[in-house]
Formats: C-alpha cells, structure tokens, sequence
C-alpha cells in the first residue's frame, strides 16, 4: 500500500504518448522492481519472472496481431509456404511461454491448460506458475478480445528436486500473485500481489507495458450481466429467476441490466471488473462440477476480483479456499460486484 502516494505523485498527469510527458511514464518493470523493493525480503525473482511472463506476452501478442494472415501462410495442421507445420495459436501461445519461462531460470513447474501432466522446468528454481496460456480461444478466428491468465505460487518441496503435486495443487490463498493479458482493442497487463490491481497498457511504439489503470476498484454494483444463457434450459431453479430479476424493468435499480457475454472470459471479466457487473459460469444439470479451470481460470481471476473489492464464489464457498484435488478440476464461478452477488447469493438459496 506505500506505494499508492509513489503511483499518484508520478503519475501526475500521465500521458504515455507524450514525449514531453515521458518522465511520468512508469513501466510495468519499474513498477514491480519498487513493489518488490518494499516487499520484505524479496530478492528480485518475482520481478524476474514477470519479466520472463511480459516477454512472452509480447511474443504472444505479435502471434496474435498477425492470426488474420494464417489463411495465407496456411491453417492449422498444414504445412505453410516456408514448409513449417502450422499450430494452434493456443498450442503456440503455451510454448511461448514455457520457453520464456524455461529460460528465465526462476520456475520450477508449469501447470497449463495445454499440458495434461505437470511440466518440469527447474528443479532450482521456487515459483510454479499455473496458466491459461490462450483463453476465449473460440474468438481467435472473429478478432474477438482473447486472453492469458496465469497465477503464482511458492513450492512447498524443497528446492534442487523436481515439483511434485503438493506444490501445484495450493489452494487460491497461497497465490502470491496472479495476472492476465487481455489481447483486446488495445493490449494490456493486469495483475496483482495482493497489494490492489494495477493495469498495464502496451505501448507499441515502445515496446512496453506502461501503467494506465492504477489500483483498479470495481464498482459495488454494476447494470451488467455475463452468462451464456443458451444454456438456460439447464440452470437451477434459483439462477433461472435471478436471470429473469436482471431482465425485469425498476427503473430506480437500473433495470434491466446488460446482457453483456462474448465467450471469453478474460475479456467479459476485464469489462466488468472495470464497469461494474456479474460474470457467471454456473453448474448445469449436464456439468455439475461447470467449466471453468479452478487452477488456471478462476483462482487467478479470484484472487484479482477480491482485490479490486469484489467477490469470487462457487456459489456455495470463496472460490480462493476450494481445496484442489486435480490439475484440471472445474468448478461453478460467480464473480463480481458485492451487491450483485449478494442479490444472486439470496436468490440461489431461497430456490
Ligand atoms: P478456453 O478458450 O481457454 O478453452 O476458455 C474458454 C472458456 C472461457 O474463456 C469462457 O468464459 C467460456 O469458456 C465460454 O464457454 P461457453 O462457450 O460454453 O459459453
Ligand atoms: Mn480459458
Ligand atoms: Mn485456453
């Protein structure tokens, strides 16, 4: 939190454009190098993993930026003009970052969507990283916001043997830092150590994340909501109404609210987060346990809404205290604004 009177004096006017401004500019690098300054003890590995995660976001973005072209230089599982076999820009993306983080020295193992197993990076190293190296990966075809998340961890094994389940399978209370990437209209960086949620945007003419969301708060209530509602047919009696109480007129409580839903989490949650709304992935009659990832989807996502002073639930417990049992287990998410859950909570336990 001492960093907050140091955020505020540099910023002072900031315009990242302005050459004249440039002195105000502060890097995402220069950012976590004070942050971690401040952090007892810290030796500066944490600012060193970052670093390896933004140059993967950097490389990852590029791939991304230049996805339109696959149709020329040829499609996923043909061979492109160069002769090279082409991949999934998820498959890519969660090479991207394992090199990165690979050649950076300072992550032992990679949990990820894209790997069925644990993957060992360095016995010597302390952090295991969990991430979803693309996410909304469905959009990728339609210029639609996608996005990375990933969260951090300290192993608990000792360091100089190989990362073992007890140190990927952490509950969300351990993460020491979580993050995403959101490839939208413009690139940016959000994460947080626990210390509030600031946003980085990617400046291209130089290179870098540059800070342009300070110490991000959520409204308490919003006017929107986020659900793939062509699966309504499946949802419990309590999430059906609360569906039908955001669709009802009352003027005074700005109702109906905005279906707002584009499939891809990272980017309806960033909107949200931002504007003030209710982001729902629940559990149907045909996915009990829902969809989402609880190690790589909702506990870094958790962790960065209760930050910015809104709530992460399973609808029946805090999505950061749900015990993992597997790499991959799914859990029912309703994250958002503090009133508008409370609202959902109230009509999920009354039916
Ligand atoms: P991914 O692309 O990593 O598989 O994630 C897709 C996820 C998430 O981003 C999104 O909120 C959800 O799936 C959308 O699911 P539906 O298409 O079932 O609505
Ligand atoms: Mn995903
Ligand atoms: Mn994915």
């Amino acid at each position: 939190m001492h960093l907050l009177p140091y955020i505020r004096a540099k910023l002072g006017h900031l315009r990242i454009n302005s050459d004249r401004e440039m002195n105000k500019v502060i890097t995402l690098s220069q950012f976590i190098a004070e942050e971690q300054s401040k952090a007892m003890g810290a030796k500066g590995d944490l600012s060193r993993l970052f670093g390896d995660i933004k140059l993967a976001a950097k490389i990852v973005n590029r791939d991304i930026r230049k996805a339109g072209l696959v149709d020329i230089l040829g499609e996923h599982g043909t061979v492109n003009v160069q002769g090279e076999d082409v991949k999934k820009l998820d498959v890519i993306a969660n090479e991207v970052f394992i090199d990165a983080l690979t050649a950076g020295m300072d992550c032992c193992a990679v949990i990820s969507e894209e790997e069925e197993i644990i993957r060992q990076v360095n016995n010597d190293a302390k952090y295991i990283v969990a991430m979803d190296p693309l996410d909304g990966s469905s959009n990728i075809d339609v210029n639609a916001a996608i996005g990375t998340i990933f969260s951090i961890y300290r192993r608990v094994t000792p360091i100089g043997t190989p990362a073992k389940l007890e140190d990927c399978l952490q509950k969300g209370t351990e993460q020491i830092a979580a993050g995403y990437v959101i490839y939208g209209s413009s690139t940016m960086l959000v994460y947080t150590t626990g210390n509030g949620v600031n946003g980085f945007t990617l400046d291209a003419s130089i290179g870098d994340f540059c800070l342009s969301h300070p110490d991000i708060k959520t409204p308490e209530r919003g006017t929107i909501y986020s659900i793939n509602e062509g699966n309504a047919s499946k949802f419990s009696p309590g999430l059906e109404k609360y569906i039908a109480y955001c669709k009802d007129v009352n003027k005074e409580e700005n109702r109906p609210y905005k279906a707002r839903y584009i499939g891809s989490m990272v980017g309806d949650f960033h909107r949200n987060m931002l504007k003030g709304g209710i982001f729902i992935y629940p559990a149907t009659q045909d996915a009990p346990k829902g969809k989402l990832r609880l190690m790589y989807e909702c506990n870094p996502i958790a962790f960065i809404t209760e930050q910015a002073g809104g709530i992460a639930t399973t609808g029946t417990q805090r999505i950061m205290e749900v015990e993992p049992t597997e790499l991959h287990q799914r859990i029912p998410v309703y994250i958002g604004s503090k009133e508008m859950i409370g609202v959902l909570m109230d009509f999920l336990r009354e039916n």
